[in-house]
C-alpha cells in the first residue's frame, strides 16, 4: 500500500470512469442484458445511468442476533446512497454467527474474505458498504475489501444494552463464565442460572464487553474505516441509525474522490489501530486478525511490532473483562473519539480517513465525560503491557497472553503440565475426581490451533477442574494452541505457534514436564533437555489429516499459523497467483 496516501491528491472521476460503466454504460450486446434485467427488477434508466454502483455487503441472518438491526440499518444505509445520487445494491454474503457457528467462526473467517472479494469483483460495484460486528465478520469482511481495493466504509453493528439479571449489570461472555463457574461450584441455582439467560442478551447489537466484536469495530474506526464515533453507538441508539444514513451518503462521494483503502492503510494507520486495541485492553484475537488485515495491505505486522506498542501502551478502557464497566458506559463517557484524544502522542493523528479528514481532524473536540469509564493517562487502568508476547521452546514462533486478566502470582510461575491430547481428552477427563492436579499444575492443550481444531477455535480459557472450583480456585496456568474470547480471562497462554498438529515442539510436552511461564522476561519453556525434545520429535507421528475434501481441506492446506496472522497464504498480498489488476471483464 502507498506511504504518502494522504497527500496524493486525484481528479474527480467522471460518470465513464466509473467501474460499473463498463456493465451499464456502454452500448454492446452484454449491456443490454444488464440495463433490460434491471428494469426486470423494476428500475428505470434514470434512476442508476450515470451513477455510482454502491454494493452493500450485508452479513444479515436469522442465525445471527448480533446483527438482527442489519434489516433495518440497511434501508437506512440505502437512504442515504439515494439522496447523495447512488445506485444501492445489497449483496447479502455470509453471516458468521459466533454463537451458533461449528465447529468456531474463525474456520471460516477467510471463507466470507474471499466471498467479500469475489462478490465485488464479479458484480458492478463502484463502491461499498460493510455491515458487520460480530467477531469475525468485521476482519473477514474488511480483508476482502482490502484485497479488491475499491472504495469502501464499515458499518459497525454496535454494542448491546447492558445485560440485567435481579438488578445486576451482565456482561456478554464474561458473566456467563462466571456464573457457569458458580453453578458448577453449587453457589447458584439452576433458576438464577435461567434468570441469566434470559437477560444477558437484551437487545439487538454484538457483544458489548471488550470481547473481538467491541475490538474490531473500534480497530476498524481507528484504521479510518468508519465516520467518526461510529464504533462505540449502542446498536439501538437511534443515533446508530442516523450513522447508517450517514455512511450511505458518504460512500457516493468517496467514489467520485475516488478514497480507497489503499489511501487509507500505512505501516503507522496500523500502528494507531494496534494501539486502540491495547489502549482498549481488547480480545487477543485482535492481535491474529489485525496480522491479517496488514499482510492483506502489504504491511508487515509482526508479534514483535505488537509486543513494543505493549510495552508503551496504557489501558485506559475501563471494560470488562478486564474492568468495571460496559460498552453502553463507554459511548455515554465519551466513546473512543474521547479515548483516542487522551492517547495523544501516542496516535499519529495524521492518518487518512474514510471523511477524507485526518484522524486528528476529527478528534478535535473529542472530551472524556467520565473518567472513571475512560482514564486519563495519569490515571490509568494499567500503565503498559496490557498484553505480551512470548517465545521459548515450546513456541518458538510466538504465543500471547494478557496479563491483565490473570492473577498476578502466575506471571511468574513453574508447575507440572497436565497433558490433554485433544479437545476431547479433554472434556472426558478434566473433571475426574481421581485426575492427578493441583492449583499449581500448567494445563496444556494441544491439537487445538489452526490446522489441528481446526479453525483454532476460543477454547483457550481452559476449564478449572470442579474438584479445584469447589476448592475455590479460580485461576490457574492454561496454555493451548487455541485462541480465547475476548470476553474471557485468567493466565491463559495462547496461540502457540508453530501449532502442535503440524510438528510444533508444542507437540511434545508430557505429564509431568516442568513448564515454565516469566511474563516479564517474555519466556514460556519446557523444562526438558534439547537431547530428550529431539528424542520425542523422533518419535512423533504426524496425525491423519482432518478433512478429505472440500473447504476444510483447502483451509488444512493453505491456512497460515497464527503468528502470520491465520490468512490462506495465496490470499496474501503477493501471494500464490495473484495480480495486481483485474481481469478483463465481458
Ligand atoms: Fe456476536 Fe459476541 S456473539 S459479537
Amino acid at each position: 500500500m502507498s506511504t504518502d496516501g494522504n497527500e496524493r491528491k486525484k481528479a474527480r472521476k467522471t460518470p465513464e470512469e466509473l467501474r460499473s460503466h463498463r456493465w451499464y454504460g456502454v452500448n454492446d450486446l452484454r449491456s443490454f442484458g444488464h440495463r433490460s434485467r434491471t428494469a426486470q427488477m423494476g428500475y428505470s434508466r434514470e434512476e442508476y445511468a450515470g451513477k455510482p454502483v454502491i454494493a452493500i455487503l450485508n452479513t444479515w441472518s436469522e442465525m445471527n442476533p448480533c446483527h438482527t438491526h442489519f434489516k433495518q440499518r440497511v434501508e437506512e444505509v440505502k437512504r442515504g446512497i439515494w439522496q447523495a445520487g447512488g445506485f444501492p445494491i445489497e449483496l447479502p454474503v455470509q453471516t458468521l454467527s459466533e454463537p451458533f457457528q461449528k465447529p468456531t467462526t474463525m474456520l471460516y473467517r477467510n471463507f466470507l474474505a474471499m466471498e467479500a472479494e469475489e462478490t465485488l469483483r464479479s458484480y458492478p460495484a463502484d463502491g461499498v458498504v460493510l455491515m458487520g460486528g460480530c467477531d469475525k465478520t468485521t476482519p473477514a469482511l474488511l480483508m476482502g475489501a482490502i484485497s479488491m481495493d475499491l472504495p469502501t466504509i464499515f458499518l459497525p453493528a454496535g454494542p448491546m444494552l447492558r445485560g440485567n439479571w435481579n438488578g445486576a449489570t451482565l456482561g456478554s461472555g464474561s458473566d456467563t463464565w462466571k456464573y457457569w463457574a458458580d453453578l458448577r461450584a453449587g453457589k447458584i441455582t439452576e433458576e438464577d442460572w435461567q434468570g441469566v439467560e434470559g437477560g444477558i442478551a437484551r437487545s439487538p447489537g454484538h457483544c458489548m464487553t471488550m470481547g473481538t466484536a467491541s475490538t474490531m469495530t473500534s480497530a476498524a474506526e481507528a484504521l479510518g474505516f468508519t465516520l467518526p464515533g461510529f464504533a462505540s453507538i449502542p446498536a439501538p441508539d437511534s443515533r446508530h441509525a442516523q450513522m447508517a444514513a450517514k455512511t450511505g451518503m458518504r460512500i457516493v462521494e468517496m467514489v467520485w474522490e475516488d478514497l480507497k483503502p489503499s489511501d487509507i492503510l500505512t505501516a503507522q494507520s496500523i500502528d494507531n489501530a494496534v494501539t486502540t486495541c491495547l489502549a482498549l485492553s481488547g480480545s487477543t484475537n485482535a492481535i491474529v486478525h489485525m496480522i491479517a488485515l496488514a499482510r492483506r495491505a502489504g504491511i508487515e505486522l509482526t508479534l514483535d511490532r505488537y509486543d513494543s506498542l505493549s510495552r508503551r501502551t496504557p489501558v485506559l478502557a475501563n471494560i470488562r473483562p478486564t474492568g468495571a464497566y460496559l460498552m453502553e458506559d463507554f459511548y455515554y463517557a465519551g466513546g473512543l473519539q474521547a479515548m483516542l484524544a487522551e492517547l495523544g502522542d501516542l496516535i499519529d493523528r495524521s492518518q487518512k480517513t474514510v471523511n477524507g479528514r485526518t484522524l486528528g481532524e476529527n478528534l478535535e473536540g473529542a472530551q472524556i465525560f467520565n473518567d472513571d469509564v475512560i482514564r486519563r493517562r495519569s490515571n490509568p487502568l494499567m500503565p503498559d503491557n496490557g498484553l505480551a508476547v512470548l517465545r521459548g521452546n515450546i513456541a518458538p514462533d510466538g504465543a500471547v497472553i494478557k496479563p491483565g486478566a490473570a492473577e498476578p502470582h502466575l506471571l511468574v510461575h513453574t508447575g507440572r503440565a497436565v497433558v490433554f491430547k485433544d479437545y476431547n481428552d479433554m472434556a472426558a477427563r478434566i473433571d475426574n475426581e481421581d485426575l492427578d492436579i493441583d492449583e499449581s499444575c500448567v494445563i496444556v492443550l494441544q491439537h487445538a490451533g489452526p490446522v489441528g481444531a481446526p479453525g483454532m477455535p476460543e477454547w483457550g480459557q481452559l476449564p478449572i477442574p470442579k474438584k479445584l472450583l469447589q476448592k475455590g480456585v479460580r485461576d490457574m496456568l492454561r496454555i493451548s494452541d487455541a485462541r480465547m474470547s475476548g470476553t474471557s480471562y485468567g493466565a491463559c497462554v495462547l496461540h502457540v505457534a508453530p501449532e502442535s498438529f503440524v510438528g510444533g515442539p508444542f507437540a511434545l510436552v508430557r505429564d509431568g514436564d516442568l513448564i515454565e511461564l516469566d511474563v516479564p522476561q517474555r519466556k514460556l519453556n519446557v523444562l526438558v533437555s534439547d537431547d530428550e525434545l529431539a528424542r520425542r520429535k523422533n518419535e512423533w507421528v504426524a496425525p491423519e489429516p482432518r478433512f478429505s475434501r472440500g473447504y476444510g481441506a483447502m483451509h488444512q492446506v493453505h491456512v497460515l499459523q497464527a503468528d502470520k496472522g491465520c490468512d490462506f497464504d495465496f490470499l496474501q498480498r503477493g501471494g500464490a497467483g495473484t495480480t495486481s489488476s483485474e481481469p478483463e471483464i465481458h
